[in-house]
């Protein structure tokens, strides 16, 4: 019996196949290395191919005995998903469609989803709660939203159930120090500042310092990505205990402003960072902070990494050993 991890050479993929080795769960991988690393993987067995091939899933399937699927094989660019919606609607929702079907042909019932707080747009208040307005401002908070009402439909007809976690701002490293966040291109900002005491940058740049927040800066919630990682673990169990399909937020529950990451790098690093100010990126609300309670209360979880120099400190510690990223 095996859970099947779609997209699990990638950041948040490579650190929850981690937890589930450890957790002596076999694992089977499905990534088309768009994106992902084969590096990324500290175990299970990977087929790389694409979850649209529905003769490659097939092997897959047949090859193994799929009990579970954490789903996490998606683009994932806002702005990209704004120039290209059509790549955006492929890989994921339909992408997601063939993944269902395969999951009802093959029997396998339970579905853990890999979420985001770009389902919510600009929230009306903060901290959000699960149960507020979802109206993405982007394609990609659309598509991810699609494929959450795609299993919710499934479950209707077909009994799969499903979690999905919607995720904040991941961030950090495997405390190994051999896996971490590669991207390319890179735009999330914890990797982009550490690019410039890796000397990769001459400077890290402030997307707007015009919004209403304390210090003009966008205010984020980030946690650590092996926290995140644990709560696919107790979100399989829930629905193998017989739990029904819910949605989670992940977050730590605190905000903190673009101005404020950057100096909490600076202290990690001991380098001076410097800071360039640039107009705003389109499509960024000014705070997403989550309410994480439902997950505390349903799931019995809670972020443990919850220290952000400590979380700067594991991202710095895999990228200080890796400038160049992975290397395959
Ligand atoms: N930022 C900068 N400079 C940079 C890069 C980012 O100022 O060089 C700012 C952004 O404008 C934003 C904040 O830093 O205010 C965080 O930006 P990220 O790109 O790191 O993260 P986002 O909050 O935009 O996006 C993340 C995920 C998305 C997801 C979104 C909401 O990367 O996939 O959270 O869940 F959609």
């Amino acid at each position: 019996m095996a859970v099947l991890v779609t997209g699990g050479a990638g950041y948040i993929g490579s650190h929850t196949v981690a937890e589930l080795i450890d957790a002596k769960e076999e694992v089977v991988v499905v990534d088309n290395l768009s994106q992902g690393h084969r590096q990324a993987l500290l175990g299970g067995k990977l087929y790389v191919g694409d979850i649209r091939d529905a003769d490659f899933m097939e092997t897959v399937f047949k090859e193994n005995d799929i009990e579970s699927v954490i789903h996490f094989a998606a683009y994932s660019l806002v702005g990209e998903s704004m120039q290209n919606p059509a790549k955006y609607y492929d890989n994921n929702v339909y992408g997601t469609q063939r993944l269902l079907e395969i999951m009802k042909k093959y029997g396998t019932k339970r579905i853990v989803f890999s979420s985001t707080a770009a389902t919510y747009g600009e929230p009306q208040t903060v901290p959000i709660e699960e149960t507020a307005p979802t109206q993405p401002t982007n394609t990609y908070g659309e598509t991810k939203l699609s494929m959450e009402k795609m299993m919710k439909w499934f479950d209707a007809a077909h009994g799969i159930k499903y979690v999905a976690l919607r995720y904040f701002n991941a961030a950090g490293a495997h405390h190994s120090g051999r896996i971490g966040e590669d991207h390319s291109p890179e735009t999330h900002l914890v990797p982009l500042i550490l690019q410039v005491p890796l000397g990769k940058r001459e400077h890290v740049s402030i997307f707007g310092d015009d919004y209403p927040t304390e210090d003009g800066t966008c205010i984020r919630d980030y946690l650590h990505v092996s926290d995140l990682a644990d709560a696919h673990l107790l979100a399989l169990e829930r629905l193998r205990s017989g739990g029904e399909s819910s949605v989670y937020n992940l977050g730590s529950g605190k905000g903190f402003s673009v101005k404020e990451m950057i100096d909490v790098a600076r202290k990690v690093t001991g380098h001076p960072i410097p800071a360039v100010l640039e107009p705003r990126r389109a499509g960024d609300p000014a705070v997403l902070i989550a309410s994480s309670a439902k997950a505390k209360r349903e799931l019995n979880w809670s972020p443990r990494r919850d220290n952000l120099e400590e979380i700067v400190e594991s991202a710095w510690n895999w990228h200080r050993q890796h400038p160049d990223g992975f290397t395959e």
